[in-house]
């Protein structure tokens, strides 16, 4: 059985983004009171609108660059689960300062926010990119290469401030490091946007996707659900070998990006038949891409309890319905 957060004050950043807000929904089913704070630099106030009339919710509209928006965000909270960064490799590669500013210099706020103010933990994003250069597979939360884009350098700069405040200050800090998370309210728009959503939205719209390289990259891609399970069992372990240190958050499974496509044109075609027959382009490479990605999972297995329910197929059709209503 898995452990919930219950009954507790509970701050999510990014809490108006894709995964922040699906953290918000599940806390305030579960009796927390959530204080969410977001600048809107990447979320929606529409990710949010259901929750703005809920008596557990406080938004903070703020910036993890101000330590003064951070101080009040983690008035009498308990536990901070620390989504806001912005994301996207293409997006550090183009302006690598902004991407240092809020991953590095807005964590480093967030910690130390919490660290004044008596937060007793920190669940905090951290990401696959931190796996680099390294070729191995699966990829084991120990081995890690040589960082690929500026983002994947913000996001083991967190890891490392992480290790060092927790050390240095007694706090209780937890990495997740996420893979390709997908699912309901992820944006599907802008030059930045993850591939599901952006495949999704264009084969609706019977419009051909473009596949960068030849299709025959795999990624462990993690249904939203498995997310939040993860952040919960980080937020309410209580064993003293699961904290301070970092989890792959995955399926731990492998899928090509020809793979997901054959899945988006099934699981569509119930919608609207003529979508098994859009066309797929392919186009070059990305900068900063690695061919393989595939989790170990066995670490939040032990220590957290970590059982992910959904599978790419099935996180695929819980999601599927969401796609069609909203990305028409
Ligand atoms: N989605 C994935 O596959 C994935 C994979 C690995 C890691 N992550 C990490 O998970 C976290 C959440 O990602 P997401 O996919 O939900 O992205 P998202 O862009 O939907 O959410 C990020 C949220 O942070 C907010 N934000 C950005 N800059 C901010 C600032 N300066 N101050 C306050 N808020 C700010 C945005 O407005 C947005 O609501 C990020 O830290 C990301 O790096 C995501």
């Amino acid at each position: 059985m898995s452990r919930i957060l219950e009954n507790k004050k509970v701050l999510v950043t990014g809490g108006a983004g894709f995964i922040g807000s699906n953290l918000c929904e599940k806390l305030l089913t579960q009796n927390n009171h959530v204080v969410c704070l977001d600048n809107f630099a990447t979320g929606k106030r529409e990710n949010i609108a259901p929750f703005l009339s809920h008596e557990n919710f406080t938004l903070i509209e703020g910036d993890i660059r101000n330590i003064n928006d951070c101080t009040k965000a983690v008035d009498g909270v308990e536990v901070v689960l620390h989504q806001a960064a912005l994301g996207s490799v293409p997006r550090s590669i183009k302006d690598p300062i902004t991407s240092n500013e809020v991953n590095v210099s807005g964590f480093l706020n967030v910690l130390i926010a919490a660290r004044d103010n008596g937060v007793k933990r920190i669940i905090y994003a951290a990401s696959s990119s931190t796996y680099g250069d390294s070729t191995n597979l699966p990829k084991v939360e120990d081995v890690i290469g040589k960082p690929l884009s500026p983002y994947a350098i913000t996001k083991y700069v967190n890891e490392l401030y992480a290790d060092v405040f927790a050390k240095l200050y007694d706090m209780q800090i937890i990495g997740l490091r996420y893979f390709n998370v997908f699912g309901r309210r992820q944006d599907p728009d802008g030059a930045y946007a993850a591939v599901i959503p952006k495949f999704v939205k264009s084969l609706i719209n019977h419009e051909s996707p473009t596949v960068n390289g030849d299709g025959t990259y795999s990624r462990d891609f993690t249904y939203i659900d498995n997310v939040v399970q993860a952040n919960e069992l980080a937020a309410t372990t209580d064993k003293l070998n699961a904290i301070n240190t970092v989890y792959n958050v995955a399926f731990g499974e492998r899928t090509t990006l020809n793979e997901l496509i054959g899945y988006l044109q099934r699981y569509l075609s119930d919608f609207d038949a003529e979508i098994a027959n859009v066309e797929i382009k392919h186009g070059p490479e990305r900068a900063g891409d690695i061919p393989h990605s595939l989790a170990s999972i066995a670490k939040a297995e032990e220590r957290l309890g970590y059982q992910p329910k959904y599978n790419i197929k099935s996180g695929l059709k819980e999601a599927i319905g969401w796609y069609w209503e909203n990305l028409k």
